[in-house]
Parts: structure tokens; C-alpha cells; sequence
């Protein structure tokens, strides 16, 4: 199965980099908040990190009391700022596609991704070797972009009217899951597209309970700091999911 690593292409880097330091970016106004109300307690817990990027999430699990955290990522550019930034005795950092988990012999008692699993092609092999990697009740926690988002394949995403000014989105391909395109800073990024049913129905069907799902939209206090975030009106950015081993 095709393996993409867009994060490390320069330009890609730099332009995702960029969108990072800005304060009111979504990650850390709406993906951030909602992943960490989704995690249990840490303390004293084994945590794999799939696609930990930056290594931000990593350290926030040692924060909160975990007592070993594993962060992989198939890009060495990411994990470079991870171990320059995020560096702690706690946390080991692998060069690893998430697509070759089940060479990990190691259970955890959670494993977390957050926006990565929307670059895997075979999302049920991948929640497969999940389960393997975890305890008995290990909780599998993620996020990913939602399924109204990864489904687009061309033209302009919103209907406007004539002052340009967004009145609904657009959606088509809904039902096509497969892998789509998109420009997003170079051409031919790979996202591959589920519906909100196979999601979730491979968690259910690999053994998995689903305890909650969050999909984060914004406040009036968010929108009158930051009304480019009216978008999240009309639909999310974002699917996170709590899932449980339970059988
Ligand atoms: C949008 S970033 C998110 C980084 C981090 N989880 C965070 O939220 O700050 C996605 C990360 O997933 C990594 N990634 C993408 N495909 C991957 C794969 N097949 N295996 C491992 N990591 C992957 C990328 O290299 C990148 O670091």
C-alpha cells in the first residue's frame, strides 16, 4: 500500500510550520481542547503517540503524569523539532510509519493520534494492529480530519453570494471512499476519505467499544476574537473519537 510522507517536503514543512505558530490556529483552538477531554487520567500510564509530529502531544502526556510515552512519525523533519523541543527522559521518539506498528512488541495502556490516520490507505489493518498494541481496556483515542472534509474532490468548497461571502458548503463524493488529492501548500497531498460509519464500524467490528465522539465547532466568544472560524457554522474540522479495548 502507497506510503505518503508530504511532512517532510520542504515547502510543505515550512507552509504547515507557518499555520503552527499562528495563535488562533484550529489545532489549538479547537483539536487540542478536545483531545485532551478525552484522555483518563495519565498517571502512571504507557502512552503510543501515532503520527506525534511536533511531539507537543507527547510532552503534554508526561505533563499529565504518564509513565512512559512512545511518539512515532514517518517524517524526520517533524520528529527533529520534536526531539530539539520536546525532549523528556520519559519519551522515546521512533522513525516509523504507523502502517509498521506491529513490529512494536511493547502494550500500552493508550494510544493516541491526532490528524494523522487520514494519511493511512488501509485504516483497518491500522486499528487492527491498534488493538493489538494495547492492553486489555486500553483506550484508543484520536482525531482525524472529519469525513465531510476529506471527501471533496474539486472546485470551490462553498456556495457564495455575490459579495463573496460563504452561504453553504459544498459537498460532493461522500459516498466515494477512496484516496483524494488536495493542494495544501503543494499538490498531490494524499488524504484517504471514510465515511463516518466505516469509522467507526471498524472500530466496533476490531473489538472496540466507542465511549464518546467530539466534533468540535466554536463559541460566540471564539468567533468575535477569530470570525474566520465561522466556517465551523456550517460544518466541522474535525472528528475525535474515544474508543475502548473490550474484547
Ligand atoms: C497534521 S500532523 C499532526 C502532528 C501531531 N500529531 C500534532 O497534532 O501536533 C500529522 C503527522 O502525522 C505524520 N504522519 C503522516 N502519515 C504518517 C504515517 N503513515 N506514519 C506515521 N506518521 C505519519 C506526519 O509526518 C505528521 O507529523
Amino acid at each position: 500500500m502507497a506510503r505518503q510522507n508530504i511532512f517532510d517536503n520542504d515547502i510543505f514543512f515550512d507552509g504547515y510550520s507557518k499555520i503552527r505558530e499562528r495563535k488562533n490556529n484550529a489545532n489549538e483552538l479547537f483539536e487540542k481542547p478536545a483531545l485532551f477531554s478525552l484522555l483518563p487520567p495519565l498517571e502512571g500510564k504507557t502512552v503510543i503517540d501515532l503520527g506525534c509530529g511536533y511531539g507537543e502531544h507527547c510532552m503534554e502526556y508526561v505533563r499529565r503524569g504518564a509513565a512512559k510515552v512512545v511518539g512515532i512519525d514517518i517524517s524526520e523533519k517533524m520528529l527533529a523539532v520534536a526531539k530539539s523541543e520536546n525532549s523528556h527522559p520519559k519519551i522515546t521518539y521512533l522513525h516509523m510509519a504507523m502502517e509498521d506498528i506491529s513490529s512494536i512488541k511493547e502494550r500500552f495502556d493508550m494510544a493516541v493520534s491526532s490528524l494523522a490516520i487520514h494519511y493511512v490507505e488501509d485504516y483497518q489493518t491500522l486499528v487492527h494492529d491498534v488493538h493489538e498494541l494495547l492492553k486489555d481496556n486500553g483506550l484508543f483515542v484520536f482525531s482525524q480530519e472529519h469525513p465531510m472534509n476529506t471527501c471533496f474532490s474539486e472546485g470551490d468548497r462553498w456556495t457564495r453570494d455575490e459579495n463573496g461571502r460563504k452561504l453553504h458548503a459544498n459537498i460532493s463524493n461522500y459516498c466515494v471512499e477512496k484516496e483524494w488529492e488536495s493542494t495544501w501548500f503543494v499538490d498531490h497531498v494524499k488524504k484517504y476519505h471514510r465515511m463516518f460509519s466505516t469509522i467507526l464500524n471498524t472500530l466496533i467490528d476490531s473489538g472496540f467499544m466507542i465511549e464518546k465522539m467530539i466534533e468540535p465547532t466554536t463559541t460566540a466568544e471564539i468567533l468575535e476574537a477569530h470570525p474566520e472560524h465561522a466556517d465551523l457554522l456550517h460544518k466541522p474540522y474535525f472528528l475525535l473519537v474515544r474508543a475502548r479495548k473490550v474484547n
